[in-house]
């Protein structure tokens, strides 16, 4: 009995819902057409809710969404039973309050180990081309995860050797959700870095200010100084748009079929003698090129919920003003301690940075605004925070 397969009830009702078989009141629903069309191709259940002005995120074909998928990543995302000694989990190092950045310069896996770079924020990473800081070969969600169950140096979850698969097999939930999003290949190691790619592509953050300003039309969503800095920010004289444009801002992006694009880029934060000086694992691109002009290079990261990523840089080195220790914000509001650390990102670039041979030497160079205009800049940083995204329950802990 083929025709009575769940996916045929699925759609009969999907298309019913809307409005667009025969017998019903013909109206043009591309939409709606375009999402059935997904679900035929893949048997999947997503659909994308994506906020105005966001394109469709690209989605490996072997990996396509769907909610089981999603939902199990979520809990595995959480999952302490991920890491060698049962006491980490991805979310230790990725907070959803701080959209799922840290709070500190560099965070440490089980072993105390500090990480050479800080933890990246993950709003919107569905649309990255290229994950971290600086590898090119970090081609996918997928791979990525590799990094922190397995990777030894440094050791961030501690998974190698460990025989994880049965610590999840233990708790009996995930059976039947590993059996719910993969089918008959249950519990393995691809399933979990699978599901946690899932889950981290319907990270979506698109409900600012800015958006509502920009693409819902609330032309109240952003007072005289905000809208100052979006103009200072899209403008030829601070340039910040050329690397950190588009509705996700940055210049490394990758989304419905468009093609992928992807820079590396020195902005100029230390000198050639810094970087000369530091170990193998912190000059960025040119730690995997071996090219010598790639020192100090790294990717423009998306500067959406920055009012609550600090510190900022692959290194941490922007940080609240705090004396003694940069992590700690005590006798600061959230908002203080970003306001500290961006009024220190825009008088970096305004004075035009450190003098550096990877500088790109057309964009980063100093420029003439007042300290006014440099708090309108700082301003409209603050108004990319979505705090829908920082307390939406679908990306909360389900434990
Ligand atoms: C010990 C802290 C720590 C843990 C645990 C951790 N991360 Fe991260 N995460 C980082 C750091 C640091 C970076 C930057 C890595 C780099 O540049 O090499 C990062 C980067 C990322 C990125 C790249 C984001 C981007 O914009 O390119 C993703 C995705 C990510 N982590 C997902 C995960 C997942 C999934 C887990 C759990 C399997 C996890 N992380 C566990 C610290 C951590
Ligand atoms: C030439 C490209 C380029 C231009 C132009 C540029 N940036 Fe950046 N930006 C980067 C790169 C690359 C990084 C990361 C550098 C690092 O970690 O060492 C960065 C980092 C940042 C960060 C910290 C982000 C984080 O998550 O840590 C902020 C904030 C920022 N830029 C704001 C601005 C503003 C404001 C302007 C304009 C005044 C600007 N940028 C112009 C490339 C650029």
């Amino acid at each position: 009995m083929k025709f009575f397969h769940p996916t045929v009830f699925f759609l009969v009702s999907f298309f019913i819902s809307c409005n667009v078989l025969p017998f019903q009141k013909k109206e043009k629903n591309n939409d709606m057409l375009l999402i059935a069309l997904g679900i035929l191709a893949n048997g999947s259940d997503w659909v994308w809710d994506l906020p105005p002005g966001f394109p469709v995120p690209n989605v490996p074909a072997d990996n396509p969404m769907s909610k089981s998928k999603v939902e199990l990543g979520r809990h595995l995302f959480y999952e302490k039973k991920l890491s060698g000694n049962g006491t980490m989990a991805c979310s230790s190092c990725h907070f959803q309050s701080l959209a799922f950045a840290d709070g500190k310069d560099f965070p440490s896996g089980i072993t105390n180990q500090a990480h050479p770079r800080n933890a990246q924020h993950l709003s919107n990473v569905a649309y990255m081309p290229r994950l971290t800081w600086s590898n090119p070969k970090m081609t996918s969600l997928e791979l990525q995860a590799r990094a922190p169950m397995f990777g030894e140096s440094p050791v961030e979850l501690g998974l190698q050797n460990n025989n994880f698969l049965s610590a999840l097999a233990s708790n009996p939930i995930y059976q039947p959700m590993f059996e719910r999003a993969f089918g008959g290949s249950g519990i393995t190691e691809q399933n979990v870095r699978y599901a946690l790619a899932s889950f981290q592509r319907s990270m979506i953050s698109g409900n600012s200010k800015y958006d509502q300003y920009t693409f819902r039309n609330n032309k109240s969503a952003l007072n005289a100084s905000e809208i100052r800095g979006l103009n200072l920010f899209n403008g030829e004289v601070a340039e910040c748009f050329h690397c950190h444009g588009g509705f996700n801002f940055t210049d490394t992006s990758f989304h419905g079929g468009a093609k992928e694009e992807f820079f590396y880029h020195s902005n100029g934060i230390h000198t050639d003698a810094y970087y000369a000086g530091l170990a193998s694992n912190k000059r960025g691109l040119f730690d995997l090129t071996g090219v010598a002009s790639d020192t100090g290079k790294f990717r423009a990261p998306s500067l959406r919920n920055i009012g609550v990523t600090y510190p900022y840089m692959h290194d941490g080195s922007f940080m609240c003003d705090n004396a003694n220790n940069p992590n700690i914000t005590a006798g600061k509001t959230k908002v203080d301690c970003a306001r500290d650390a961006l009024t220190k990102v825009v008088d970096h670039y305004r004075s035009g940075g450190q003098a550096h041979s990877g500088k790109d030497g057309a964009l980063i160079r100093a420029f003439p605004i007042s300290d006014s205009q440099r708090d309108d800049m700082v301003n409209f940083l603050l108004a990319l925070t979505d705090d829908e995204f920082l307390s939406n329950p679908k990306f909360a802990s389900p434990f």
